[in-house]
């Protein structure tokens, strides 16, 4: 019996739990939110979806934390939503509130647990989980990476016509404007995609991909979900399926890259235990200058975050 609760039924919970259950890979999805009703309506119509496209997965909507006992992953997307206007930053008083009751709640019921977080600002709300969690690092990381290489690769599917499928990539660092792209490393079926596309619309692409959330929100007047939600499920089947996928995660660096005490951006293997290596990409010196200025913006965060004393 597996089963994956998913901590926030709004836009992102609500799909990482569909898209999740369409997978058909997990017994039971429970979706939790502080609104219960909108956890249960949400589920039902989800479970109402079943017949139609042939999935099992039981889906269970609920606001009472006993529910969740026994989850063998658990996706937190409790939080509020960036606004117009409003940078990941302004968001991290409120959720930080959030995600460490939610994160305690959560331990409580379900001690072997592998936490992913998906509420921003991430870097810092994935240290707040794994503080509250008292769990190894290998077990509380967070999403964001798939997500923007997913952005990535669909401007560079648009830009050259073919299916994003054949677009592999990789950017690593924070979750925002100061993202590490690494073109050097993103190919077409293997090919380099620098002998595909000129160097000022690749330089437009990274630029649009660092902007990518924003760009969402403007167009929306709330952030993203589908995208958002999927790469949340996609970490959670890795994991499940102990598929050893190599992906950008956000994870608790202890020296890699030469960084202590901070949760950024970098390839992992992910399998049945979580986070079961950290892959160290050799970086050039540019990129780590990257690496740095990105791991920089991140620890200012957390010193607005620790100066709050939640
Ligand atoms: N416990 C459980 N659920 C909570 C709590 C809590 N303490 N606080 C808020 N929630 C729920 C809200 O009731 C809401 O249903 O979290 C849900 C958030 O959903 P949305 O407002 O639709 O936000 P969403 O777009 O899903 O984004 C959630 O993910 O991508 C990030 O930046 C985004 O931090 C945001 C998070």
């Amino acid at each position: 019996m597996t089963k994956v609760t998913v901590i926030g039924a709004g836009n992102v919970g609500a799909t990482c739990a569909n898209v999740l259950a369409h997978k058909d890979i997990v017994n039971e999805v429970v979706l939790l939110d502080i609104v219960g009703d909108l956890a249960k309506g949400k589920a039902l119509d989800s479970w109402q979806q079943a017949p139609i496209d042939y999935y099992s997965t039981k889906i269970k909507g609920t606001d009472n934390y006993r529910d969740t006992k026994n989850s063998d992953v658990v996706v937190i997307t409790a939080g509020v939503p960036r606004k117009p206007g409003m940078s990941r930053d302004d968001l991290i008083s409120t959720n930080a509130r959030i995600v460490k009751m939610v994160t305690k709640s959560v331990v409580k019921y379900s001690k072997k647990a592998i936490i992913i977080i998906v509420s921003n600002p991430l870097d810092v709300m994935s240290l707040a989980a794994w503080e509250t969690s008292g769990f190894p690092a290998s077990r509380v990381f967070g999403m964001a990476g798939i997500l923007d290489t997913a952005r990535y690769r669909a401007f560079l599917a648009t830009a050259l016509d073919v299916s994003p499928k054949d677009i592999q990539a990789l950017l690593m660092g924070g979750h925002g404007d100061t993202m590490v792209p690494l073109p050097r490393y993103t190919t077409v079926a293997g090919i380099p995609v620098t002998e595909l596309i000129g160097k000022d619309e690749l330089k437009a692409i990274v630029n649009r991909t660092r902007k990518g959330g924003g760009e969402l929100v403007g167009l929306m007047g709330t952030s993203a979900w589908y995208a958002p939600g999927a790469a949340a499920a996609q970490m959670v089947e890795a994991i499940l399926k102990d598929e050893k996928r190599v992906f950008p995660v956000c994870a608790y660096l202890n020296g890699e890259y030469g960084m202590k005490g901070i949760f950024l951006g970098v390839p992992v293997k992910l399998g049945r235990k979580g986070i079961e290596k950290i892959i160290e990409v050799k970086l050039n010196k540019t990129e780590m200058k990257l690496m740095e200025k990105s791991a920089k913006h991140v620890r200012e965060v957390i010193k607005t975050y620790k100066g709050m004393d939640i």
